[in-house]
C-alpha cells in the first residue's frame, strides 16, 4: 500500500471513531487544514515530474475527496444523534404553572362578547353559532326577505360569484347574525333561548363602518311570549352591561322583515365631560336618545319557514352591534382602530387575560 492509501485508510478509521463534533473538527484540521497531512500531500505535487504527477495527482485528489465526504457523513451522523438525544431528554411540561404573567391583551370585542355571554347565561340563554359563509336562504329568504325584497339592497352583501348553495341560491358572507336564528330553530325546534355572537360582513367602510364587524343576536321562542318579555330582557341586559340602574329605554315602532311588530330601541344618555354617557331618560334636560338596537316579535312567517307552528309558538328577537356596545362602554371613538392591530391601541384598550367577566365581580372590571 502506498503512503496515500495508508493515510486515507487511517483517516477513514479515525473519522468513523470520532466520538463528538469537537473531535471531528480537530481531525478535519489535522487532515485538511493548512498544515494538514492531506494538504501536505497536495503540496508534493508541484515537485513531481509530470508523468508521476499524472498518476499521483488524481489519487491524492481522490483521497482528499474521500476524506471530505467521510467528514461530512460523520458530522451529519453525530448531529442527528445529538438531536435525537435532545428530543428524548428535553420535554416541555405544559401543565406547569407559568413563571411569568401572560403578555398580550384580550381585545375589547372579545371581552364584551364574554361579558354578554355571562349576562345572558344568567338569564338562561345558551350561546349558538353559525357559519360566516352563508347561503341566501338562511341569510335572507327564511328571514322573510324574498329575492325581490328591498331590504336586501340595504345590506351591501358580499356574494361569492362562482359558488352556489346545495339547494340552489347564492353563497355570501352573512350580513347579520340573524341567520343563526333560522339555523337554531331548524335544528333544535322549540323552545329556544339563545344568543349568537359573531362576525358579520357588509361592503361598507368609514369611521363608524368596517367591512367586517360584530353583532349579537338574541332569540327566545316559547309559549305565551310577548313584548313585555322582550322589554324586560333588554332592560335587564343593558343595566347589567353598562353597570347602571338608571338605564332608560324607549321602544319605537320600526320595520324589519323578520319581526312583526318591530321595535327599535333607543337608550337615554347625558353629557358628562363632553362625552355622551348612557343613563337617565333621553327626555330630561341635558339628555338625549340614541338608537341602540333592533328587535321585535318573531314574524310568524319566519316560524313557518323553520317548521314551527305560529299558533303554538311565539318569540322575540333582537340584534345589536357588539363593536358599538364596546365603544359606548369603554369610550372609544374610531371603529377602524378595532381592526388595525396597533399594539399601542391594544395595550391601552385591551384587557388582562385573567380579567374574566363574572356577574359577582362585575362584568366591566378594568384591567
Ligand atoms: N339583523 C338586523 C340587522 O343586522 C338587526 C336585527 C333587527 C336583528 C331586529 C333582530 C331583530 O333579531 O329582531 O340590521
Amino acid at each position: 500500500m502506498s503512503d496515500i492509501d495508508t493515510l486515507a485508510a487511517e483517516a477513514d478509521r479515525s473519522i468513523a471513531a470520532a466520538p463528538d463534533l469537537m473531535a471531528l473538527e480537530a481531525l478535519r484540521v489535522t487532515l485538511l487544514g493548512k498544515q494538514g497531512s492531506i494538504s501536505a500531500l497536495l503540496k508534493t505535487l508541484g515537485a513531481m515530474p509530470p508523468e508521476v504527477r499524472q498518476v499521483e495527482g488524481p489519487r491524492i485528489h481522490a483521497a482528499r475527496e474521500g476524506v471530505t465526504a467521510a467528514l461530512t457523513a460523520r458530522k451529519d451522523a453525530l448531529e442527528a444523534a445529538a438531536l435525537d438525544e435532545r428530543l428524548a431528554t428535553e420535554t416541555l411540561d405544559l401543565t406547569l404553572p407559568a413563571r411569568e404573567t401572560p403578555r398580550g391583551a384580550i381585545h375589547p370585542v372579545s371581552q364584551v362578547m364574554d361579558e354578554l355571554a355571562e349576562i345572558f347565561a344568567d338569564m338562561g340563554f345558551a350561546v349558538a353559532t353559525g357559519p360566516e359563509i352563508e347561503d341566501d336562504w338562511h341569510n335572507f329568504t327564511a328571514l322573510n326577505m324574498p329575492e325581490t325584497h328591498p331590504a336586501r339592497a340595504m345590506h351591501d352583501t358580499f356574494y361569492f360569484p362562482d359558488q352556489m348553495a346545495a339547494g340552489g341560491g347564492k353563497m355570501l358572507l352573512r350580513t347579520h347574525t340573524s341567520p343563526v336564528q333560522i339555523r337554531t330553530m331548524v335544528s333544535q325546534g322549540a323552545p329556544v333561548r339563545i344568543i349568537a355572537p359573531g362576525r358579520v360582513y357588509r361592503s361598507d367602510s368609514d369611521a363608524t363602518h368596517t367591512p367586517m364587524f360584530h353583532q349579537i343576536e338574541g332569540l327566545v321562542i316559547d309559549k305565551g311570549i310577548h313584548l313585555g318579555h322582550l322589554k324586560w330582557t333588554l332592560e335587564t341586559f343593558l343595566k347589567a352591561f353598562f353597570e347602571r340602574d338608571d338605564i332608560v329605554l324607549r321602544l319605537r315602532p320600526s320595520y324589519f322583515p323578520f319581526t312583526e311588530p318591530s321595535v327599535e330601541v333607543d337608550v337615554g344618555w347625558e353629557e358628562v365631560g363632553g362625552r355622551r354617557v348612557l343613563g337617565g331618560s333621553g327626555d330630561d334636560p341635558g339628555h338625549g336618545w340614541m338608537e341602540l338596537l333592533g328587535s321585535g316579535m318573531v314574524n310568524p312567517r319566519v316560524l313557518e319557514f323553520c317548521g314551527l307552528d305560529p299558533a303554538e309558538w311565539q318569540g322575540f328577537a333582537f340584534g345589536v352591534g357588539v363593536d358599538r356596545l364596546a365603544m359606548l362602554k369603554y369610550a372609544m371613538d374610531d371603529l377602524r382602530a378595532f381592526f388595525d392591530g396597533d399594539l399601542r391601541w391594544l395595550r391601552h384598550y385591551g384587557f388582562s387575560a385573567l380579567d374574566v367577566p363574572t356577574l359577582s365581580t362585575g362584568v366591566g372590571a378594568r384591567a
